[in-house]
This record gives C-alpha cells, sequence and structure tokens, in this order.
C-alpha cells in the first residue's frame, strides 16, 4: 500500500495534470470538485486518511497536506482569473483590420434649407416670421379674406374640408387676418407653412406643399413697393440676371391681384415639351396683390389710412427651379441618394 506522502505526491501530479487541460469555467470548477470538493476530494480524502495517523507522524504529513491544498488552491484562482482575462479579451479587442462602420449625419431637408434661405432674405429686409394653424375655419381661409359663401372663385382652392366649418387650410393667407386682428400697422411679416388642396398627384401638383406668405401694411404702401420687393427677393434668390414678369390676375382678397412667374430654369424656354413649365418658358411662382380694402375693414384697420400688399409663394416649385428639378415628388419620395445631396452651406 502507496504511504500517505506518496498519495500526496500522485495527487499533486494529477492535479497538475488536470489544471493543464482546463479551458473554461466548467471544467475548471470540475477539477475543483474532484480535487477539493466536500464529499468525494481528492485532497479531502487524504485529510480523512489523516487523522487516522500515528501522532508522530502526523507534523511532517500534515505540513505536506496543507501545502498541497494551498498549491491547489492558488493554482484553480490562478487559472479562474486567466479565464475571465480571456474572455474579456474576445469582448475588447478591436480588429484595426476591420472596415470601419460608417455613420451617416442627418442633414436638413431640402425644403427646410429652401425656407431657411427664403427667411434669411426677408429677415434682412426688416420682415418677421410668423406662423398659424393648418387646420382652419371656414372664416379665416375664406370668409375673412373676401370669399362669400357659394362664390364660385372658392372653386380654385380645391379644399379638403373636416366638417362643415373646419378645414385643412388651402393656403397660408388666413394667417394675414389672424395677424391683423392682433397687431396694428405697421405690419412686415412672412409666414411659411404647410398646405393642402385636393389634387391629383403629379409632377408639379402635390395635395399637400409649402407656402409663404408675406405681408405689408403701412401708411403711403404701394404697388411699386410689392413690385420692388418682390423682384429684389426673386433675384437674390435666383441670381441677379432672373428674368421675372408680373401678369394681371385675380384674388378676392387683393385688388388689383398679380401672378408672377420666373423664367424656366430647367428648359429656358427651350423645349417645347418642357414638363415643368409646358413648353411656355415661364413658371408661375406666386400670387401677390395689394390687400383688398374689404380685407382690412374685416380685421378693423382703416383702409382710408392704411393700405398694403401681400403675396404667396409656392415652395416646392420655387425650390425646383431653383434646383432644376423636372419632378416636385421627388422632395417627398424619401431617396436617400437625392437628399444627400443638399446640405446646409
Ligand atoms: N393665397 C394665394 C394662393 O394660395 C396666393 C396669394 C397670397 C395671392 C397673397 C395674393 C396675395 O394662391
Amino acid at each position: 500500500m502507496k504511504s500517505l506522502l506518496e498519495e500526496i505526491e500522485a495527487c499533486r501530479l494529477a492535479f497538475r495534470q488536470a489544471i493543464q487541460r482546463v479551458k473554461d469555467r466548467a471544467s475548471l470548477e470540475e477539477v475543483r470538485a474532484t480535487f477539493l470538493g466536500r464529499k468525494r476530494g481528492k485532497v479531502t480524502a487524504l485529510f480523512e486518511a489523516f487523522k487516522n495517523l500515528p501522532v508522530e507522524e502526523k507534523p511532517f504529513i500534515g505540513r505536506e497536506l496543507n501545502n498541497l491544498k494551498n498549491e491547489l488552491t492558488a493554482a484553480l484562482e490562478k487559472k479562474e482569473a486567466e479565464l475571465i482575462e480571456v474572455k474579456k479579451d474576445k469582448v475588447e479587442r478591436i480588429d484595426l483590420t476591420l472596415p470601419g462602420k460608417k455613420r451617416y449625419l442627418g442633414s436638413p431637408h431640402p425644403i427646410t434649407l429652401f425656407l431657411e434661405e427664403i427667411e434669411r432674405i426677408f429677415l434682412e429686409m426688416g420682415f418677421s416670421i410668423e406662423e398659424g394653424p393648418e387646420i382652419e375655419t371656414d372664416y379665416y381661409n375664406f370668409e375673412a379674406l373676401n370669399f362669400p359663401p357659394h362664390h364660385p372663385a372658392r372653386d380654385s382652392w380645391d379644399t379638403l374640408y373636416i366638417k362643415n366649418d373646419l378645414l385643412l387650410r388651402t393656403h397660408t393667407s388666413p394667417v394675414q387676418v389672424r395677424v391683423m386682428e392682433r397687431q396694428r400697422p405697421p405690419i412686415r411679416i412672412i409666414v411659411p407653412g404647410k398646405v393642402f388642396r385636393r389634387e391629383a398627384i403629379d409632377p408639379t401638383h402635390l395635395p399637400m406643399f409649402y407656402q409663404v406668405e408675406g405681408l405689408v401694411v403701412d401708411e403711403g404702401v404701394t404697388f411699386a413697393h410689392l413690385k420692388g420687393t418682390l423682384e429684389y427677393f426673386l433675384k437674390a434668390l435666383f441670381g441677379e440676371k432672373t428674368k421675372v414678369r408680373f401678369r394681371p390676375s385675380y384674388f378676392p382678397f387683393t385688388e388689383p391681384s398679380a401672378e408672377v412667374d420666373i423664367e424656366c430654369t430647367v428648359c429656358r424656354g427651350n423645349d417645347s415639351s418642357c414638363q415643368v413649365c409646358g413648353g411656355s418658358g415661364w413658371k408661375e411662382v406666386l400670387g401677390a396683390g395689394m390687400v383688398d380694402p374689404q380685407v382690412l375693414k374685416n380685421v378693423n384697420i382703416d383702409p382710408e389710412r392704411y393700405s398694403g400688399w401681400a403675396f404667396g409663394l409656392g415652395i416646392e416649385r420655387t425650390a425646383m427651379l431653383l434646383y432644376g428639378l423636372n419632378d416636385m415628388r421627388l422632395f417627398y419620395e424619401n431617396d436617400l441618394r437625392f437628399l444627400r445631396q443638399f446640405r446646409r452651406k
């Protein structure tokens, strides 16, 4: 029979071999149980045997046993720490040879950028910016703007009604009325915002689009101011050489009224089948006129003392002309290849 000392040595060798094969937590725990487990652990069994030794052998063998136990405990701890390191290493190691992940920085929508540009030009001229509700009452969208009920002029605005008296505003002009109700002249404002019409979608029509309204009311305001300001604005936007033309027109809330066209930047009048201008060489970008005295009366501003002018600009069609696009729908298809071409300057 082996002496206890030999068994201690055998146990040490067996442990050293076993610990070398440990690759993970599970096999580590197995080795720990095999050697130090309370019930079947090999070292535990040696301690049991130790109890039966003659007293004179105990001090020496006891020391050997304790040394063995300490060696095993230390080796197990060391192995455990190594395993944790390996795991961390796997998580944290960065492979610099892999292609990087590209992060796309968002940017404002081209229409937002374009609105900012328009706002900048008018702010420089001393205008301030106002806003109004997208859901309007019949009164603000039509009545106060001098459209009598059932008047055929309402037909030019294909209105989306919510209820009898509530509708999606068809233009930003109701904000003229809202501002004049709460503010006395001098008034010099622009109103950017969404408007809605029951339109069939095509390259130049959408059921939702943006307008920028403008309104100036003061003493001694004339059509010359309207013309000068709008010409200045369109040239600031499109360049000094841009051709602008005023055509007589009709709106219930302005008198006289005009529509303003700019030269078609897509075909410059050279393509009789141009999708954007229909071959005319011109593209209407805004409606304008002197504020009708009746509209001033509706908001208790004395038309004998004050006069004003207003305009409404279609944003998408103006942006199309500026960027040379032939289809308005591009703005709302959310194709990133299109949208990424526009950046804040
Ligand atoms: N509101 C008109 C439209 O949507 C444009 C307009 C605004 C015309 C202000 C005259 C004055 O067509």
